[in-house]
């Protein structure tokens, strides 16, 4: 039988311990002789749970018993993760883990000490929750040069997106339903400031060009910013706005990377991605577009990802699941240079001087809209100039614009 831990037993880690349980007959399929969850590490105590009695607060005791081959490592955070999970590798035990924060900072150096022990480090959980996402890429696309990957990479912001335009209701509350539901991360602003995204797309970015691209080096902007308002002029406009992670290779070789909000035209498959769901286009040059779907959060949808590396691990003992990806930083495209079209709202008092800046322009116009405002979509024009021409408008701010989407 495979032993393995689980580190941290919250949301995720509830569910993988759970799941190994209840789909133990399917798992055999794959692993005759089973696999089980021997310790669950934690701070807290769970005298109400069924595992109660395979839990320490002692890590050691998990690093020192010989017969541990994997560990869940779904704790989340940067530290004690880091460590754990180094000194676990060290010791030739795998880790599969949920935890994206720790795969976007340190990713190529647990992987080469995985290498270097013949072991594994896998994080399909890390990015689109339950959908299988990092495998095919590493698995079934690695013949492709992939030129884009993008999508809605946070359930949580989806989540609170769709509540705020479909049931109306407020930030705040669409948040808490979201943390109700075991979406969002210990620190929501991860999630709302469009952090959580961020790290995703670096993963995604280093992938597909398997060298590293620092999340610190991603222009981020999160769904704060948004108001029910501009929900109001999106369904004006037959889009949605949606946040999303992109990544995009030109011809060139060189790569832009962005999170941010944008504006979905009502016919792109991602306009239909709502509540916690998430979509992943990946445009290969000689498979095309495909697109990955599916629940990018909660308990068992996450819990299925780990499990499906613990599997993975359980199939490769004493041998490593390689990825591509060195420790070299990816110096990213200047984002000034990136073009869009904006929507942008200015008052009214300031149409005139919208016409003369950005010629003919179509008023976007809806019902109760506010009274003194004129909104609009730029054309064409790159991040540089939008924001030099923002600042000639008294009434609209440089960050005050949406991007479309295009493709
Ligand atoms: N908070 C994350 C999200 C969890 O909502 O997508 C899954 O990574």
């Amino acid at each position: 039988m495979i032993q393995m831990a689980v580190l941290g037993f919250g949301t995720v880690g509830s569910g993988v311990v759970e799941l190994i349980d209840q789909n133990q007959d399917v798992i055999k399929r794959t692993i005759p002789e089973g696999i089980f969850v021997k310790h669950i590490l934690d701070l807290r105590e769970f005298p109400d749970s069924p595992y109660c009695d395979r839990v320490t607060h002692d890590y050691q005791d998990i690093l020192e018993d010989e017969e541990i081959t994997v560990i869940c490592e779904t704790m989340g955070g940067k530290n004690p993760a880091y460590a754990f999970t180094k000194a676990a590798l060290e010791r030739g035990i795998s880790v599969c883990t949920s935890n994206k924060e720790l795969v976007a900072a340190h990713g190529p150096e647990l992987l080469s000490i995985a290498a270097k022990n013949n072991c594994s480090y896998l994080f399909e959980a890390s990015v689109g929750g339950g959908i299988p996402l990092i495998r095919p890429i590493n698995a079934c696309l690695k013949q492709e040069k992939i030129t884009a990957v993008y999508g809605i990479l946070n359930g949580t912001t989806n989540y609170i997106i769709t509540r705020m335009e479909k049931a109306g209701l407020s930030f705040e509350a669409s948040l808490k339903e979201a943390q109700e539901k075991g979406y969002a991360e210990r620190n929501p602003a991860a999630d709302v400031e469009g952090h959580d995204a961020c790290r995703k797309i670096a993963i995604l970015s280093s992938l597909i060009c398997g060298k590293t691209v620092r999340y610190e080096d991603i222009p981020c902007e999160g769904i704060t910013g948004i108001t029910t308002t501009d929900f109001s002029y999106a369904r004006a406009m037959n889009m949605a706005i949606k946040l999303l992670g992109v990544c995009r290779v030109a011809e060139d070789g060189s790569i832009s990377v962005r999170t941010a909000p944008f504006l979905v035209r009502e016919n792109h498959p991602l306009h239909s991605v709502q509540d916690v769901f998430n979509g992943v286009f990946v445009h290969g040059n000689m498979v095309d577009d495909l697109m990955f779907y599916g629940r990018g959060a909660g308990k068992f949808p996450t819990a299925s990802a780990v499990v499906s590396d613990v599997i993975e691990c359980a199939k490769n003992i004493g041998r490593t699941v390689e990825f591509v990806w060195d420790n070299e930083i990816v110096p990213l495209s200047d984002p000034m240079n990136e073009s869009y079209r904006y929507f942008v709202r200015v008052s009214s008092a300031e149409a005139a001087k919208a016409g003369e800046i950005f010629g003919r322009l179509s008023e976007i116009r809806f019902e109760g809209m506010p009274e003194d405002e004129f909104a609009f979509v730029t054309p064409k024009m790159t991040e540089g100039e939008i924001r030099k021409t923002l600042n000639c408008f008294v009434s609209a701010s440089k960050e005050q614009r949406i991007r479309l989407l295009e493709d």
